[in-house]
């Protein structure tokens, strides 16, 4: 079985590993992939842009690919899927309509409202007046939303009435193009964040097991907010009591209200939530993909082939299949990224030493990197993703740092705390 991915991050190198694990999975083409899945056996990188949707499909029919998995939000919100199922090709993701969920704050937390989804009460403004106004008569902490998708750089949780209304002129200033059309002003939550990613065929619904990501630069949470420096799975704060809560108030009636929308999701669905100080879980966001770096940590306790998880949803039989198995382990990733990262990085440095830590029992998922004459050298801000799985989250925090021990580039950055929560809580 032959199996295209679209993406070129640690994400979409977590996912061609975990399918090239299935001994049916005979070859995964990535399009455009990385260094890292240019350099796995039995892994191709095609060199087409992801948003060439005719010369994916037609690459897929080529080549008899049976499945097609998106990583990225971009091309499911530009309608990938809707154009996958104009010619039958089985892909696993949203229609254009159901990626909503993530391309639109203020359509997803309509949907969250008609559906009694606990979320942060909010507000939906489309110009800067009535935005400041309503801010205004509200106080600080508040928290301010660009609608559509900024790359993580849409949100500010302002602590003063100052900042709230710096956000909004810069929402409304223009430079997040149609995405800064309109604004979400919420409320401001406090407590714990957890993902729950969950698969989903439409109707059936099952979470991934909990995870954490570090989206803060710095140790001890502080710095700039990132693309996320690590994570890790299972979750402790996720105990069986709040994984229960969160699929009856939370997962199961999102796919409701998605179905009476007549929008037929079937994909992964994320819920990013705010665990309240009393045990709650709260919205805070959905997406409509997998999350990165959760999905790096996560996959590595996945037992279950996951091309047969992925086509259970495609063919709309997720009821029928066993419960998911998993590693009963822990696993920590810890993001290395370039110097200067989240704002202007170095790139193009020669990296070494993946192969020593992977031969101490890590997996090394690769995210900005590429082949150049044969060497392998940085072209992201986010590098690499070292990954270790032990029998309990210290264990896996402990080979994770050791395996990073043995990589080398120039100006390599990371967190040295990842994890630790876990530990604390
Ligand atoms: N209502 C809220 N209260 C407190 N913090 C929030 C709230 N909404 C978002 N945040 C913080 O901002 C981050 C980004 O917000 P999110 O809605 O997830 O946007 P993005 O699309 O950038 O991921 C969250 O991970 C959380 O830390
Ligand atoms: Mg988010």
């Amino acid at each position: 079985m032959k199996v295209l991915v679209i993406g070129n991050g640690g994400r979409e190198h977590a996912i061609a590993w975990k399918l090239l694990q299935s001994p049916e999975i005979t070859q995964v083409f990535c399009i455009p992939g990385n260094g890292g899945t240019a350099t796995t056996p039995k892994c191709r990188n095609v060199s087409l842009s992801i948003d060439d949707f005719e010369g994916m499909l037609r690459f897929a029919q080529v080549q008899g690919v049976a499945l097609t998995v998106v990583g990225p939000e971009l091309p499911l919100s530009q309608g990938i899927v809707d154009f996958f199922h104009s010619a039958e090709a089985p892909i696993f993701g949203p229609t254009k309509k159901g990626a909503q969920i993530e391309s639109s704050k203020a359509w997803a937390k309509e949907l969250m409202q008609s559906a009694g989804i606990p979320t942060a009460a909010s507000a939906v403004f489309k110009d800067a007046a009535s935005a400041v106004a309503y801010v205004q008569q509200q106080g600080a902490p508040i928290v301010i939303k660009a609608d559509g998708l900024a790359s993580g750089k849409g949100v500010t949780v302002a602590m003063t009435l100052e900042q709230a209304e710096e956000a909004i002129a810069k929402i409304f200033s223009g430079q997040f193009g149609a995405a800064g059309e309109m604004v979400v002003i919420e409320e401001y939550l406090t407590g714990q964040e957890l993902s729950v990613l969950a698969i989903t065929d439409g109707l059936t619904i099952r979470p991934l097991l909990p995870a954490q990501d570090h989206k803060r630069l710095g140790d001890g949470d502080i710095g700039p907010n990132t693309g996320g420096m690590g994570a890790y799975a299972p979750a402790p704060i996720a105990t069986s009591e709040l994984m229960a809560k969160i699929q009856t108030k939370v997962l199961e009636p999102a796919i409701a209200a998605l179905r009476e929308q007549g929008i037929d999701y079937r994909g992964c669905l994320y819920a990013g939530l705010m665990i309240t100080p009393s045990g709650e879980p709260m919205v805070i966001e959905f997406n409509c993909r997998f999350g990165d770096p959760e999905t790096q940590a996560i996959l590595p306790l996945l037992d279950t082939p996951l091309e047969k998880l992925l086509l259970a949803c495609i063919e709309r039989r997720l009821e029928k299949m066993p419960p998911i198995a998993w590693k009963p382990q822990a696993s920590v990733c810890v993001v290395m990224a370039a110097s200067g990262y989240p704002e202007k990085v170095e790139l193009g440095k020669f990296i070494t030493g993946i192969g020593k830590a992977e031969a101490s029992g890590a997996v090394v998922f690769q995210a900005g990197t590429k082949l150049k004459n044969n060497s392998l050298i940085t072209s992201g801000g986010r590098v690499l993703g070292v990954t270790a799985t032990g029998s309990n989250i210290q264990a896996a925090i402990a080979s994770a740092y050791s395996a990073i021990e043995s990589i080398d580039y120039d100006g390599a950055i990371f967190r040295k705390d990842i994890a630790s929560r876990a530990i604390a809580s």
